[in-house]
């Protein structure tokens, strides 16, 4: 598949734009990976996770693997641990058996595959394959390596231990709250997906039109606050709210609240990075699983968003009936829009970032918390795996579901309007929230 080269993207962009989102990448990997210990690294800190070392070291294999192989057509540098940093090959609960690059060494690799890419991407005409035409596979190696990045600040979450990580928290909301808790979105086609967004990866293409119904959809994520008079109703305890599989999941274990939550002394208390801290009412609830959301949204009289609604609540302009990059339009990403790229290790207040809001005026659509939809993760008509199967393709069926929009621990680069992640239902380790929707 052939990306359009943007009129607004000219080669040397496209190339400058490569190096810098690379470069920021690595600086984001240096952070997470030069915070903790050796032994740290080389740690499994949840079987769901892999050691932080496997890491680094497939972030610099799929680099190597993809920019120096494939495009570059060379051979690989150290044939013998290709098969280790394969993600097909061993399930994250193996990998710290496996004879991996201890620390100094998987630095020194990601160091010289960089090296190198470097050296190509300055020299390489940014055309003739698909994998050239604006600068895509280097586009793609450098949100594999934000996607990553994510990855590790879910295992840093995971850790136990005392705090490595800090940031600044986010400013209080700028200007007044939401007028309204729901925007109607009106019924009708919008183009969903995208052919021309030159970084887009296979499953967000083609763009083709889609049709809803009219809908009503939150303002804003649903909030700690909230979630707790759910809890505080009895929502983990009534079978109604629950589809079979979530209600068999949290009996089996055990589970009464969102991941990190426990009560002490009447008040719900969170493990955040290694603080333990009250659960701030105001903020996007974070860390429950699908069936956790789809729960909370029976038991409101309400329901998911599916993904087009979700897609069509952030991209679609009522006045032009055109579908933008983003619910603000067609700009890419600044501080005053969202909550992304681990400026922040916590979303913000809902109601937060006004300047981000959607044409219909809803919110933080992009940043802050991952957010279920209703979909299961599935091909759009035309979808052609590009450049390998395994990144989409092996995924799709209704065993995952469609989680869109980013939280505050993706970076821009790996984070659009029609970006779709995809997990299980049960997961509740990954940054996931969720709004809720209802027919007119
Ligand atoms: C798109 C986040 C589901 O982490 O499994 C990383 C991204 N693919 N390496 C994942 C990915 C290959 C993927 N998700
Ligand atoms: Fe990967």
């Amino acid at each position: 598949m052939t990306t359009a080269l943007r009129p607004d993207r000219p080669p040397q962009d496209l190339r400058e734009r490569a190096v810098a989102a690379l470069t920021a990448a690595r600086a984001r990997t240096a952070a997470l990976t030069d915070a903790v210990t050796d032994e740290d690294l080389t740690a499994q800190h949840s079987p769901l996770m892999s050691p932080l070392v496997w890491d680094l070291a497939h972030i610099g294999n799929m680099e190597e693997l993809w920019l120096l192989r494939k495009v570059a057509g060379r051979a690989s540098m150290r044939p013998e641990i290709d098969p280790l940093y394969d993600a097909f090959e061993h399930p994250r609960s193996e990998r710290p058996k496996l004879p991996l690059l201890g620390p100094a060494e998987a630095r020194r690799y990601a160091a010289e595959v960089r090296g190198r890419v470097v050296d190509l991407l300055e020299r390489t005409p940014l055309e003739g394959t698909a994998l050239l035409d604006s600068a895509f596979a280097f586009g793609m190696i450098a949100q594999h390596e934000q996607q990553h990045d994510e990855t590790m600040l879910i295992t840093h979450q995971l850790r136990r231990g005392a705090p490595v990580l800090t940031a600044p928290d986010p400013d209080p909301p700028a200007g007044p709250a939401p007028a309204v808790p729901e925007v109607l979105v009106p019924g009708g086609p919008f183009m969903m997906g995208t052919s021309a967004e030159p970084w887009s990866l296979d499953n967000e293409r083609p763009a083709h039109s889609r049709e809803t119904a009219a809908f009503w959809i939150d303002t804003v994520p649903v909030t700690n606050g909230a979630y707790q008079a759910f809890i505080a109703d009895g929502g983990y305890r009534d079978e109604r709210w629950w589809a079979p599989e979530g209600w068999e999941q949290i009996h089996r274990h055990g589970i009464e609240a969102p991941l990190f939550w426990h009560r002490e002394a009447g008040q719900w208390l969170r493990r955040r990075f290694g603080v333990t801290e009250p659960v701030p009412d105001e903020e996007p609830v974070l860390h429950v699983s699908w069936y956790e959301a789809d729960a909370y949204a029976r038991w409101a009289g309400r329901r998911l968003p599916t993904e087009a609604e979700w897609e069509k609540a952030a991209r679609f302009d009522p006045a032009t009936g055109r579908s933008t990059r983003y619910p603000w339009g067609d700009a890419d990403p600044t501080p005053v829009h969202a909550n992304l790229g681990q400026r922040h290790l916590r979303p913000a207040a809902a109601g937060s970032y006004p300047a981000g809001a959607s044409p219909l005026g809803v919110r933080q659509l992009i940043g802050d918390v991952w957010e279920w939809t209703a979909s299961d993760f599935l091909p759009y008509p035309g979808f052609r795996a590009f450049p390998y199967r395994e990144y989409s393709e092996v995924f799709f069926g209704p065993e995952h579901k469609v989680l869109r929009g980013g939280s505050f621990a993706v970076d821009p680069v790996a984070c659009r309007g029609t970006f779709r992640n995809w997990d299980l239902p049960v997961r509740r380790q990954i940054f996931s929230g969720f709004r809720t929707a209802r027919d007119l």
